[in-house]
């Protein structure tokens, strides 16, 4: 199914959730060419982004072959929002994404930013207000059901941000009290989708084809976000795509699949971000790819101790080339 934001057509209704130090430019790029309708920027605070961080800078930096993209923004000052949403329009940004879910401290109660928005309905609304009217872009919002079980009032809040001009509205399905503990609540978002006509994005533990299709039941959405299930799979919202259109499953990748996509990876990551960070990145996704694969946790145990990135290819290369052959060894066998 394809998903529309306003004006902008997306190619399927699957979208790769924003998570901060994982969905970089490199990671983007790799999960759109293997497959996703939208992808979403790292979250970006707009006090930095105005000040144009070189950090902030690069984490609003997207490519061409990954657009549709959208740039999330965190912040509690309206007119610091929109400068910050003009800017990123100004720098060629597609959609902008208002962030009133980031559970954490820093963000939630030092700047009431995030998900403590969702606790002001009035100061929420100017801020989305500004930001609406700061760009001709669509801005779309990001939340979670409410602050906490008590006051669950994502519904209230997407028609007021409906009202507002926001585009789409995506929930996902905790209150910020339960921060990532207990399940993803799919029934509730169903209270949000019934409140507006704009699009609604379900999120929360999908980690199987079969569930991006019950959340779509259970909610009746427009579409699904998936985040952690991509870990060491930036393949995964492919087949969630390809198992909502045709009902079949597509197979994993095999190893040397794999291998490649991985090393394509590695090498952007060192482009991206260059050798420091980068190799920090990189043992973060190695740690994802190689779990549960033979003799891993020696391979990780190395891995990470690894210093240098043309040790750490050479690590991969034998880990890798180890596990092509068991595998064909397998077969012989079979
Ligand atoms: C490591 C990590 C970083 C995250 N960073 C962001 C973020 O920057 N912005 C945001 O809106 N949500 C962020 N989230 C929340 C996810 O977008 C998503 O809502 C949540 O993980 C639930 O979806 P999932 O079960 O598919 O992972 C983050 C989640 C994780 C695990």
């Amino acid at each position: 199914m394809t998903l529309k934001i306003r004006d902008i057509e997306l190619p399927s209704n699957v979208i790769l959730a924003p998570m901060t130090g994982v969905t970089d430019l490199p990671f983007r790029t790799l999960v759109k060419r293997l497959g996703v309708g939208m992808v979403v920027s790292e979250m970006i605070a707009s006090q930095s982004m105005i000040r144009q961080t070189r950090r902030s800078m690069q984490m609003c930096k997207g490519s061409p072959e990954e657009y549709p993209m959208a740039v999330q923004l965190a912040g509690c000052d309206p007119s610091v929002m929109a400068e910050a949403a003009k800017l990123n329009e100004d720098l060629g940004a597609q959609i902008i994404d208002i962030n009133m879910g980031c559970p954490v401290k820093k963000i939630a109660e030092k700047s009431f930013a995030g998900s403590a928005l969702m606790k002001d309905e009035i100061h929420a609304a100017r801020i989305i207000e500004a930001t609406v009217k700061a760009v001709k872009i669509p801005v779309t919002l990001k939340m979670r059901t409410g602050w906490d079980d008590t006051n669950r009032n994502a519904p209230r809040l997407a028609k007021i941000a409906e009202d507002l001009g926001i585009q789409m509205i995506t929930v996902h399905g905790r209150t910020r009290m339960q921060m990532y503990t207990g399940k993803s609540d799919w029934a509730f978002i169903q209270s949000v989708k019934s409140q507006v006509r704009v699009p609604v994005i379900g999120n929360g533990d999908i980690v199987t084809e079969e569930d991006a299709k019950t959340l779509l039941d259970v909610a009746g959405v427009d579409g699904v976000m998936i985040g952690r299930g991509t870990y060491g799979r930036p393949w995964f919202p492919n087949q969630v795509q390809y198992f909502l259109k045709t009902g079949q499953k597509l197979k994993d990748p095999t190893l040397s699949e794999k291998y490649d996509i991985i090393k394509g990876h590695l090498n952007h990551m060192m482009e991206h971000l260059g050798e420091h960070t980068g190799m920090m990145m990189a043992k973060k996704h190695i740690g994802w790819y190689s779990k549960g694969l033979s003799d891993s946790a020696s391979f990780r145990l190395s891995a990470m101790q690894s210093t240098q990135y043309s040790e750490l290819t050479e690590l991969l290369d034998s880990f890798f080339s180890k596990q092509i052959e068991l595998s064909q060894q397998d077969l012989h066998t079979l």
